[in-house]
């Protein structure tokens, strides 16, 4: 059973690990046949299980019923389970949507946004639950941000951005995560963090890959986003397309400059 300790180790030794979403039991299954480090049950199975425009739609029962029946499928991998929109904007939301996650079966919870999470993060830590920090891109804000657009470019916004995840770290955060930022901007902050860094749309240096599991499998409603590669081009099966992936990210093969954003 991978422990938040393994993770922490690994990035020690210099040793990358891997992460997919999942959001049932066969494929968690699967995925740690294929020592797939993390399982993220996503709250982006609001648009590749749901079919919504955006994760704003999916609710909390929703993480929770698909937070169980990933945890039926496995064994080995730690399950991360994301808080969905708006059921952390106050402490008390936070910590009984995170209860009802954990209590689903999810080693920890991940929610979105920069400072303003501290006290979230505080709280959830003292009442014994560990923090995953997702910043860059936050699909949750789409409304804010006016569409999915890479974050962090620019001095400002990229020395905001560094000291805003290590305060989180600071705060308690056990992961950051980090979305479509520059390769150099997530370098840098991998290189200042004394947790592990898990990047997607951030280029090969963080300690970790994340990858939505469909967009990986090839089998994508819209058109797929520059940081994704489809690993069933080189696999004849899924379980060997998610082999591919976990080689992939150990051997810090992926990703590749062609789905990397520059600064
Ligand atoms: O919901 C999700 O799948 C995510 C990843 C894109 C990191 O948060």
């Amino acid at each position: 059973m991978i422990r938040l300790k393994d993770l922490q180790e690994l990035k020690l030794r210099g040793e990358k690990f891997s992460c997919l979403t999942c959001y049932e039991a066969t494929f968690a299954s699967v995925m740690q046949a294929a020592e797939i480090e993390v399982i993220l049950v996503g709250d982006s199975l609001g648009m590749v299980v749901q079919g919504q425009s955006s994760t704003v739609p999916v609710t909390v029962a929703d993480m929770a019923y698909h937070t169980r029946a990933v945890a039926r499928g496995n064994t080995h991998a730690l399950i991360m389970a994301d808080l969905p929109f708006m059921s952390y904007a106050t402490l008390e939301q936070c910590l009984t949507s995170s209860r009802k996650l954990m209590q689903a079966g999810a080693h920890l919870v991940k929610l979105e946004g920069g400072l303003e999470l501290a006290p979230m993060i505080r709280s959830l830590k003292s009442a014994g639950t560990p923090v995953c920090a997702h910043l860059g891109l936050t699909p949750q804000s789409v409304n804010v941000m006016s569409g999915y657009k890479v974050q962090g470019r620019g001095d400002t916004a990229g020395k905001q951005l560094i000291d805003e995840a290590l305060q989180l770290a600071q705060a308690g955060a056990a992961l950051l995560l980090v979305e479509c930022i520059p390769a150099e901007l997530a370098a840098e902050l991998t290189q200042k963090s004394s947790v592990p860094v898990i990047g997607i749309g951030a280029g090969a240096a963080t300690d970790a890959q994340v990858l939505v599991m469909h967009d990986m499998l090839g089998v994508n409603l819209g058109r797929p986003a520059k940081f994704v590669k489809n690993f069933m081009l080189e696999a004849d099966s899924i379980e060997g397309a998610f082999v591919a992936y976990h080689e992939a990210v150990k051997g810090g093969h992926f990703p590749g400059s062609e789905h990397t954003f520059s600064a």
